[in-house]
Formats: structure tokens, sequence, C-alpha cells
């Protein structure tokens, strides 16, 4: 097993119905605390935790669910009887007929507009099993010395500042909230050339998230790398002229159309999958690529 995944799995939130820790002796000589569920893994890398209830009573609120790795997973969630909540700009036609849906369109570039939204969105609910933070943007790629401060700033609005809007009418407004998963990416991590504000967005999410769970102790917070994913987000990167700069590009490029880069309706499953393991694998409020979960 790698030393990443051995993080992963040893890593636990702490929360009150929490099983015991055990010491154990890992591979190199190390002894870490572990759960239950993370000597499982290590046995079998099979997760053999808590079963979320039954998808029946189960409610989610997704932002950016017009396109890509959101829309993917709310006609997943629909799928499994969830009742999902979602919200963008455009609107999912071919989601809207299902009546387990409700759609909310806003802009996340005006936080101001957003508790109107949010409210008429979760209006009668008082508890959401999960909010997937998942709205975002790739913002001016490039070189950080020629980016707009204007598009700098407009990046981390969508990519963080919303997000905060979002939380904080629900919390203020009391409701239960069992789960936050805000979509990270590998970029808040890698500093490869050329992410400019979209690394520095997502870096920063990954703080707002570790901030968020400090201070919400009932909700599991975590910061989800979702791996490669076909999107628009991608197509937009793959029509970048060629820059002998921006290495990363033309790697990721060249996953397009293989399994490294599903769609995001072949995603999905296996996002959603990892995000109900979340809870019982990592601390709240941690970083986690999906690529390095195991059994993913
Ligand atoms: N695809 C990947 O390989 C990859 C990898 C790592 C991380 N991610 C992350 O995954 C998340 C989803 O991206 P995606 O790849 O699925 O791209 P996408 O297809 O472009 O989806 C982005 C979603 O965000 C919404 N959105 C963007 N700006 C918005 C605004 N101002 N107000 C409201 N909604 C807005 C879009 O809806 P409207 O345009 O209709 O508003 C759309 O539904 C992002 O956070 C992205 O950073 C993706």
């Amino acid at each position: 097993m790698k030393p990443a995944l051995l993080a992963l799995a040893f890593t636990r939130k702490r929360r009150g119905a929490s099983p015991p820790v055990r010491n154990v002796a890992l591979p190199g000589g190390l002894r870490r605390s572990a759960s239950p569920e993370a000597l499982a893994m290590l046995g079998n890398f099979r997760y053999a935790g808590r079963e979320m209830n039954t998808s029946e009573s189960k409610t989610v609120l997704i932002t950016g669910v017009s396109s890509g790795i959101g829309h993917g997973l709310a006609r997943w969630y629909l799928e499994q009887g969830w009742r999902v909540l979602g919200t963008s700009r455009r609107r999912p036609d071919d989601l809207a007929s299902d009546a387990s849906f409700r759609f909310v369109n806003c802009d996340l570039r005006q936080p101001e507009s957003l508790p109107a939204a949010i409210k008429e969105l979760t209006g009668g609910q008082q508890h959401i099993d999960l909010v997937v933070l998942n709205a975002g943007v790739l913002g001016e790629f490039g070189d950080l010395c020629d980016a707009e401060i204007d598009d700098l700033q407009n990046t981390m609005l969508v990519n963080v500042w919303a997000n905060k809007a979002v939380l904080d009418w629900l919390f203020a407004g009391g409701m239960a909230v069992e789960q936050v998963v805000a979509i990270s990416s590998g970029a808040a991590v890698n500093g490869n050339r050329g992410w400019s504000g979209y690394a520095i967005s997502k870096a920063a999410l990954n703080m707002f998230v570790k901030l968020y769970a400090k201070e919400q102790p009932a909700t599991h917070f975590c910061a989800l790398a979702p791996g490669l994913v076909d999107t628009e987000i991608q197509e937009r990167l793959r029509a970048l002229p060629l820059d002998e700069r921006f290495e990363s590009v033309a790697a990721i490029a060249a996953k397009h159309n293989t399994p490294d880069m599903p769609t995001p309706e072949a995603a999905a499953p296996k996002l959603a999958a990892a995000m109900e393991r979340l809870s019982s694998l990592v601390e709240s409020g941690e970083f986690v690529d999906v690529r390095k979960m195991p059994g993913v």
C-alpha cells in the first residue's frame, strides 16, 4: 500500500460515535492509531464501515448542476431515489422533469443574491444529508504574472466565496447538514505552471473546508479532488494553443478518451461512492484526492 493511501486510511474524523482506535504497526516500522474501518481496508481494501441511511429519505444539494460533474452527480442521485436540490445559471432541462429534482437558477458571482436563492431551493427542508459545493470556473489559464486581477477575483468568487454564502445561509438558519464535500482539484496542491487563479482558488478552498470543519463540528467536511473528468473545463483546456511552458495541459489532453478521463456519467457513481466513505475515512476538514482512495 502506498504511503499516501496509508495516510488516508489512518486519518479519521473524531466524532462522538467513533469506534475505538487501535495501535497497529505499519510497513516501515511506523506505528499509528487506526480505526476498525482502516484496519479492514488494510486487509482487503474494502470499506467495512457504517452504512448510510436508506436512500428514500436522502437529500443532496449540488451547486453547478447544468453540466459536467454536478450534472452527472445530480442524475446519479436522482436515479438512486434521492431528492436533489440543484442550482446553476443554466437550467438542466433533462433533469427538470424528475419530481425529485428542485432547481433554482442563481449566479454565484452575485453572492448577495444567494441567500434568497438558497432559501427557495431548500424551502421546507430541515435536514440535508449531503451538500456538494461543485460549481467552479477555470478562469484565465496562463502565467500568474499575466493574470488580470478582475479574472482572479472572479475565480475566487465562484470557486470559494460563493460557497461561504451558501454554507452561511444553511447554518445560520439551523439546517442540519450531515456532510459537505467541496469539489477541489489536484491543482490545489500540484503547483503546475499556468494554473494561476484556479490553483490558488482550489488551495484556498481546501483551507476554507478545514476552517468550516472546526466551526461546524456536527457536519463532516471534505475537499475532494475528483480526478480528471471529461467536462467543459477539460474542453477549454484542450482548446488552448500548445505551449511548452504548460506541460501539464498536454499531459492531461493525452488522457482524453481514455479510462483516466471518464465522462461525468461514468465518474458520478464512483464519486458518490467515494463521498459516502469520506466521513469514515478521514478527519473532517481534510483534502482527499479520489485517485488515491483505495478501491476507487
Ligand atoms: N473536470 C475535471 O477534470 C475537474 C478536475 C478537477 C476539479 N474539477 C472541478 O469540478 C467542478 C465541476 O467542474 P466541471 O469539470 O464539471 O466543469 P463544468 O462542466 O464547466 O461545470 C461547471 C458547473 O459550475 C457552474 N457554474 C460556473 N459558474 C457559475 C456561476 N457563476 N454561477 C452558478 N454556477 C456556475 C456551471 O453552471 P452554469 O454555467 O450553468 O452556471 C456548471 O454547472 C469544478 O469545481 C471544477 O473545478 C473538475
